[in-house]
């Protein structure tokens, strides 16, 4: 009867999970909420398939729907990421980087990132999945704030070093990398521009942050769950030829995945069309809370970044806590308290703080979708000045403000309470879209 038991304690830990996590304040940069009816629709008999290939292009049978599914979502994202082609087959943005950087690094190519105090992404350097190709790898120069490139110094370096590949976007991301600055040089030189958007792609899809493909980046890849509020999984866009694109198809299959998980791929088809209604609006009210936030700790004493450049155009703010006992002790202080999120190394600490960094990150896409404005960020605010300043325990009040906020909003969850509130009897999906 062990095994009983076992399965017992893994049923207790998930629901524990489930209404702890409605309880919190999730401030975790790369995270978001789906929506009920996008994660209803998972655990269907999709989560048992496989479907290798295309649609209709497959090498099983018993495709028929979920060929029509992929086809329809794919149709639907290339117009809202404005491009010619889209893989929406990678299972992550790990993923999605990876079918890119197997078909565009060679053995021993330089390739030119950003550095890890600078915000830059594990899966582009070293030990991560651009490591595996090459030894070479460099970091952009910064201007002396840190959360810029510099642009005149990057195109110094670009003259005398013979770079083959360049990756934009990173994980501390407080304002986006300049493409339209660089894709004009990368082009005379040959360099190729891969801008991996895993964190800015609802931004960039929401019309608040310019479109890097416009820009003239030359392969986009993301993640789909982050700004994005879709299940988790990765894209690859791009506007480039059929021929280099058949490249990177054949690294999307069969280099870096087999199987696509259709079951979370049905789950992204509803997320995407929430978005396709609210990805705007959403977007803008993130910009808003993020720049409400910073200003509110701002004025309680926190020391925020980049205050000369208000702070941010994303998601995202960083702060410096290293007077009030670095990243680490801060940030498992607020879990205490039912306040989430993640230290981070701040562009200036030396590599040895990765255990104990000077920052800490913020994003507040996930307490926007539950419908938080900036009258809520200045109570977040207080309640973690209270808490980290004050040494008081905030558990409780932060279990009370959560209460109010279970609803998804910029959702087909939310659209729906609307109209049974009173509005026209709308009743399908269509229906919604419709009047959008
Ligand atoms: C810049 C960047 N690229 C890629 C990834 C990896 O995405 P995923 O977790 O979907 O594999 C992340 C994750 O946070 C990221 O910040």
């Amino acid at each position: 009867m062990q095994y009983i038991r076992n399965v017992e304690r893994i049923e207790r830990l998930v629901d524990k999970q489930n209404r702890w996590r409605n309880e919190t304040i999730n401030l975790i940069a790369s995270e978001n909420a789906m929506s009920k009816r996008a994660r209803e629709i998972m655990g269907s008999d999709f989560c048992h398939r496989y479907a290798e290939g295309h649609p209709g292009e497959r090498y099983y049978q018993g495709t028929e729907l979920i060929d029509e599914i992929e086809a329809r979502i794919k149709q639907h994202l290339k117009s809202l990421f404005n491009c010619k082609h889209i893989d929406v087959r990678p299972i992550s943005g790990t993923i999605a980087n990876d079918a890119v950087f197997s078909r565009f690094i060679d053995c021993n190519d330089i390739v030119i990132v950003n550095s890890t105090s600078g915000g830059g992404h594990i899966s582009h350097h070293k030990h991560g999945s651009v490591g595996k190709y090459t030894s070479n790898i460099i970091n952009f120069p910064l201007t002396e704030d840190g959360y810029h490139i510099d642009v005149k110094e990057t195109i110094n370096l670009l003259d005398k070093i013979p770079v083959k590949v360049m990756i934009m976007g990173k994980s501390l991301y407080l304002f986006p990398d300049p493409v339209k600055e660089l894709a004009p040089v990368c082009n005379e030189l040959g360099i190729a521009l891969i801008y991996d958007a895993a964190h800015v792609l609802g931004l960039i899809a929401g019309k608040v942050l310019r479109d890097p493909l416009k820009d003239g980046a030359h392969i986009l890849n993301a993640s789909t769950h982050k700004t994005f509020f879709g299940s988790q999984r990765g894209v690859i866009c791009s506007n480039m030829s059929n021929s280099d694109w058949a490249k990177i198809d054949k690294g999307a299959f069969p280099a870096s995945s087999s199987n696509h998980h259709l079951d979370t791929l049905v789950a992204l088809a509803i997320s995407s069309y929430e978005f396709i209604v609210h990805g705007e609006s959403y977007a803008r009210q993130v910009i808003k809370n993020a720049r409400a936030l910073a200003k509110s700790l701002e004025k309680r004493g926190f020391k925020v970044e980049a205050k000369e450049f208000n702070y941010t155009e994303t998601h995202q703010i960083a702060v410096d806590v290293s007077e009030l006992g670095g990243g680490d002790e801060v940030s498992r202080v607020l879990n205490d308290n039912n306040i989430i999120l993640n230290m981070n190394l701040l562009p200036h600490d030396p590599l040895d703080k990765v255990t104990n960094p000077s920052g800490i990150r913020i994003g507040v896409q996930e307490m926007t979708r539950f419908g938080m404005k900036e009258k809520e960020m200045d109570i977040i605010a207080d309640l973690m000045k209270r808490c980290i300043m004050d040494g008081k325990y905030i558990g409780n009040e932060v279990i009370d403000f959560r209460k109010k906020y279970q609803i998804v909003h910029y959702s087909f969850d939310h659209d729906y309470l609307e109209l049974v509130n009173g509005k026209e009897g709308i009743k399908t999906l269509s229906d919604i879209i419709e009047k959008a």
